[in-house]
């Protein structure tokens, strides 16, 4: 007779902490959103965190590029239309479809996560959440540290390749600056996601203005280091229309990890893309520059600025929706799976 009374007044008090935390929470992001959310077939708790970086782990261990392809993607989606996911939408038009977009490769791997996400609990993660806990898992993978991530994004409903506005690799600092500003992003936040720049690859189409004709003047941008110039001449002959790439850090033995090494290097006149040679330059930014590459908490600020970007404009509470596939948005009619209160039922 004592223990069914005591479980009923143990439920009361749970859900009475669960209705308590979900009004509080409705509105903002939280580190942990899905401690205790991820049930699965056998009712065993499941942490959601740990599924993700498991696969990002066995992803990285045979493609380090993953790191780069994630982080441009969690910068895509946060800055076009917030960080809801709609960069992963097939629609016509989509933001998918507009230039400059990201390789096919790093969506099917977000598709992958969700899939094995939706095989455990379904309907309880959103694909926005599984961006930014994969993003922050490459670059750990690629020996930066760990940062938190908050998480609790719903994902939206709507992609439009019209609403794609995304800083060019020419934009002068300023404007640069300005755009960042736009989404609540400060100069040095925007300082430190350019560090993002330190992995990854650029197509000579992205900087071939620089090389021979820069700016109408008849000769190669002068910021740029002979030596580098030389090189990115070879490799992007003129009017050849190549399809070669250089590494966006060009510290060869570092242009795999996330690191200030990128710093170093556009102090050196070696930045492939102009925003990277001017953010060097620039009075609005070469003292922070010069700072985050004589000192050595770069990977700590970094994680600061990568939180920062996953709030721009998020959906939560009972904005947008759980999607089932992170490729569609849920049908209006049949049942959505996207209720994130249901777990509590
Ligand atoms: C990416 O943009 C290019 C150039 O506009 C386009 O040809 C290509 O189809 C786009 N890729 C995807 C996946 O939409
Ligand atoms: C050009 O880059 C090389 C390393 O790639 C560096 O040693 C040299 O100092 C740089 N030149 C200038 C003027 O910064």
């Amino acid at each position: 007779m004592e223990m069914p009374r005591v479980a009923a007044a143990l439920a009361l008090a749970l859900s009475l902490i669960f209705v308590n935390m979900a009004s509080q929470c409705s509105g903002q992001l939280q580190f942990g959103f899905y401690n205790g959310k991820c049930k699965d077939r056998n009712g065993f708790q499941r942490n959601v965190e740990d599924i993700v970086k498991q696969k990002v782990k066995a992803r990285f261990s045979t493609d380090t590029t993953i790191v780069a392809a994630l982080l441009r993607m969690q910068f895509h989606d946060c800055f076009v239309n917030g960080c809801d996911a709609s960069i992963l939408l097939d629609v016509p038009n989509g933001e998918k479809t507009a230039p400059p977009n990201l390789s096919v490769r790093g969506y099917d791997f977000i598709e992958e996560i969700k899939t094995e996400i939706e095989n455990t609990c379904p309907g309880v993660v959103s694909c926005a959440d599984i961006i930014v806990m994969a993003t922050r898992d490459a670059v750990v993978e690629s020996r930066t540290g760990w940062y938190p991530v908050q998480t609790g994004r719903r994902d939206g409903r709507v992609s439009s390749a019209q609403n794609v506005k995304l800083p060019s690799p020419s934009i002068p600092i300023p404007q640069a600056i300005a755009a960042f500003n736009s989404k609540r992003l400060s100069t040095i936040d925007m300082v430190y996601l350019l560090g993002g720049h330190s992995v990854g690859v650029a197509h000579c189409g992205l900087f071939q203005n620089r090389l021979y004709d820069f700016k109408n003047t008849g000769h190669p941008d002068p910021t740029m280091n002979t030596t580098l110039l030389k090189t990115l001449q070879t490799l992007c002959p003129q009017n050849s229309g190549s399809t070669n790439s250089a590494n966006l850090d060009q510290d060869p033995l570092k242009s795999s990890s996330v690191d200030k090494s990128y710093y170093e290097q556009i102090r050196l006149g070696n930045g492939i893309l102009e925003v990277d040679q001017q953010l060097a330059l620039d009075s609005n930014t070469r003292f922070s520059v010069a700072r985050i590459a004589e000192s050595n908490d770069f990977s700590f600020q970094f994680g600061r600025a990568m939180i920062k970007l996953g709030a721009v404009d998020v959906k939560i509470g009972k904005d947008g929706e759980i999607r089932k596939r992170c490729a569609a948005v849920n049908s209006p009619n049949g049942n959505s799976g996207g209720n994130i209160f249901n777990i509590f039922g």
